[in-house]
């Protein structure tokens, strides 16, 4: 327990030392540099911002031609060189105001949802998934052919059903758990890439 509490104030520290928002941006960093999930200039959504860590990652990452979205149904301070509203991502017109920002398709789509915690796991896990799935129909309508996305899952009775829809939509689907993500938690990140459609 020692030792799993050295780590989580670890990556606290050096979160608050460097300037990030959350511990979870070194998740993004960690899965970024094995996968290249997201690279310069690419046109970056991501569903679930709040408070805004991924999206100071995301915006490094990109460079001045990239473009960086947040969605979140929480405020979440403005962040330099990216747009950040505040909505629900199971609202119908999510799609128009993606497209009202980029203008095109983007390419990659990055999701951290979580619901509010009720502390019965079998619900949380539920809701979890359920939101992965609202984020996937935003994802069919705004990402490109060939791009990448990033979901975080509760593990569950519901997980392998995820992975195999994923999998029909992409080339490769990989899971990992960073190792900034708490040991027990049991949230995995599914890292797909080469989007088929
Ligand atoms: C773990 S946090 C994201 C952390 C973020 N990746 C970071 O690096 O700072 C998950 C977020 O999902 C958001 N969320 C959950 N349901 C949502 C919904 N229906 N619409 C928009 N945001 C939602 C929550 O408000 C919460 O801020």
């Amino acid at each position: 327990m020692k030792l799993l509490d050295a780590r989580r104030d670890y990556y606290r520290r050096i979160a608050r030392e460097e300037g990030y928002r959350s511990r979870s941006a070194y998740k993004l960093k960690e899965l970024n540099d094995s996968y290249r999930i997201i690279g310069s200039e690419f046109f970056v959504l991501d569903l679930g911002c709040a408070p805004g860590g991924w999206i100071q990652v995301a915006v490094e990452i990109v460079g001045g031609s990239g473009k960086v979205m947040g969605i979140d149904s929480s405020y979440v301070e403005e962040v330099d060189r990216a747009h950040i509203i505040r909505d629900n991502i199971e609202d119908e017109s999510i799609v128009g105001k993606i497209f009202s920002y980029f203008g095109e398709k983007v390419d990659a789509v990055i999701c951290d949802l979580s619901p509010k915690i009720s502390g019965n796991w079998s619900v949380d896990h539920a809701k979890q998934i359920a939101l992965n799935y609202a984020a996937i129909k935003i994802m069919d309508n705004v990402l490109i052919h060939k791009g990448n996305a990033l979901f975080k899952v509760f593990d569950g009775e519901y997980s392998n059903e995820f992975r195999d829809f994923v999998k029909k939509k992409f080339i490769k689907v990989q899971l990992r758990k960073p190792k900034a993500s708490r040991k027990p938690s049991s949230e995995l990140y599914f890292i797909c890439l080469g989007y088929k459609s």
